[in-house]
């Protein structure tokens, strides 16, 4: 009898979450699009004046770098292709398109007050042009990855002097574009640029200053970001009438056991993660707990200055609040715990963190990069947390998508679409959450870092070994496109 009435009992609850979730549809105003970034999909990587980027030296001076040896010179041919990109886009039904601008091609020498490869620009604004004819708003991230590297020559991130030049490139593609460009991105992912690229030597300029670099590169970035908001504000919102934001990743993590302990680890390590680089954004400082923490794990070591600079107090006014809206890049969930003091060598971030972040073998994993894991409650959980913590601040997803191998029936891909678009729903419909968008990962696959072309994030594939890099539309692209169309899931 007990039995019995347990299964009615699931069953009445999976009807009513199931015909709750379809009566839920995106906000009128809700955008929904694609991103991509200059390097995985232009190629076009010597032509038309364009100068060097850290991912052009770094992958033509060590090709082993990546596993299936290739670089994004090529890429999807999108430098030369992009008509077919738009219809792409067009067909989709997309509101925005996500895309970066790359640093080298509109100033090739990198460095504040030389010279604007004409060439590079016309591209970018006959591009703009186009998109505007479509209909699609342009979503522009100014920042993603490719650092010329003359800069780099001169320490990159890592040198003060590269605010100067960062504003001077965000500042010309502002005037350059911003008739026509209503919403910016300052930086893409600025964790990875910083623990990746400067502490752990796993991305472009491949560096290992561990635990040092990862700070100094933030405190710099963190710098440019609020410099180049306060200059738009002042100059240019009000004529261009443009919003301003900054793409911050972050995966969620949930305790590794039900305690205390490991549920303290799991906020600890987001606000190392995420707090990082949001927190200063929205209070104008690092979380209190990487201060502390970093502080005196530095005076440990024997350092005579913490290993994380500090912010004067202009800096922090500059900073609190710089954003109009906040981009979410979220992909995956871990599973957090607090590890003993050897575990990780010092000093690294990992370290001052003091948790580890684990997959969930009872999870969706996926098969082409096995740490992604689908949870799509992860997302609902993390929107919540923002809302919670920073007074519920704007939110646009700007990345969130699956990673497959080759093929046109990604089944998985619409799992992930299907699942984390429900987390979207009912974040804003039962939670409050003030989410503006959502942009997939990706449109075409493309030039996946140190994947390479073998991991594919494409709704579009592209066949990498014919010239013509012919674009072919998944079914995950007729997915999406449906729910575009009825702002709704079918669920
Ligand atoms: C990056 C993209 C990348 C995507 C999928 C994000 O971290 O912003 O450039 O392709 O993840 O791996």
């Amino acid at each position: 009898m007990q039995w019995y009435i347990c299964v009615l009992a699931s069953m009445w609850l999976i009807l009513t979450v199931h015909s709750e979730l379809s009566s839920y549809s995106f906000p009128e105003d809700f955008a929904f699009g694609v991103s991509s970034s200059a390097y995985q999909i232009e190629g076009a990587a010597f032509e038309d004046g364009k100068g060097i980027s850290i991912w052009d030296f770094s992958l033509h001076n060590n090709p082993d770098l990546v596993s299936d040896r290739s670089n994004g010179d090529v890429a999807c041919d999108s430098y030369h292709k992009w008509k077919e990109d738009i219809q792409l886009l067009k067909n989709l039904g997309v509101n925005v398109y996500r895309f970066s601008i790359s640093w080298p091609r509109i100033i090739p020498s990198g460095y504040k007050g030389s010279t604007i490869n004409q060439k590079g620009v016309d591209f970018y604004s006959t591009f703009i042009d186009e998109l505007l004819a479509e209909n699609i708003l342009p979503l522009v991230t100014i920042y993603h990855w490719d650092l010329p590297q003359n800069l780099q020559d001169k320490g990159g991130w890592l040198n003060e002097t590269i605010i100067d030049d960062y504003l001077y490139f965000a500042e010309t593609v502002i005037q350059l574009f911003g008739d026509r460009v209503k919403h910016w991105i300052t930086f893409n992912e600025p964790f990875y640029i910083c623990e990746y690229g400067y502490s752990e030597g796993s991305l472009a300029p491949f560096l290992n200053e561990s635990g040092v670099g990862v700070y100094k590169c933030s405190h710099n970035l963190l710098i440019a970001h609020g410099r180049i908001y306060r200059e738009y504000e002042k100059k240019y919102k009000t004529t261009q009438k443009g919003i301003m934001g900054i793409a911050i990743n972050s995966g969620w993590f949930e305790p590794k056991e039900d305690n205390d302990s490991d549920r303290e680890a799991a906020e600890q390590i987001l606000l190392f993660s995420l707090g990082m680089h949001l927190h200063p954004v929205i209070t104008g400082n690092y979380p209190a707990i990487m201060i502390e923490r970093i502080d005196s794990i530095s005076k440990a070591e024997g350092y005579t200055q913490s290993r994380l600079p500090k912010f004067t107090e202009k800096e922090k006014e500059m900073l609190r609040g710089s954003f109009d809206f906040i981009g979410l890049n979220h992909y995956s969930t871990a599973l957090a715990t607090f590890v003993d003091a050897d575990f990780y060598n010092q000093p690294s971030f990992s370290y001052d963190s003091g948790v580890s972040a684990t997959p969930n073998p009872s999870w969706e994993s996926s098969i082409a990069q096995p740490g992604m894991q689908m949870v799509p409650e992860g997302l609902r959980k993390l929107l919540v947390w923002i809302k919670d913590r920073y007074q519920n601040p704007p939110v646009l997803i700007t990345e969130n998508g699956w990673a497959t191998g080759e093929g046109l029936n990604d089944e998985s891909r619409i799992r992930c679409i299907n699942g984390y678009l429900s987390a979207v729903l009912k974040a804003i419909h039962e939670d409050g959450c003030r989410v503006i968008g959502y942009s997939h990962w990706s449109l075409l696959d493309n030039f996946e870092w140190l994947g390479g072309y073998r991991i594919r994030m494409g709704l579009v594939e592209v066949d990498f070994n014919n010239t013509e890099r012919t674009r072919t539309p998944k079914k995950s692209y007729e997915v999406y496109k449906k729910i575009i169309d009825s702002r709704k899931l079918d669920v």
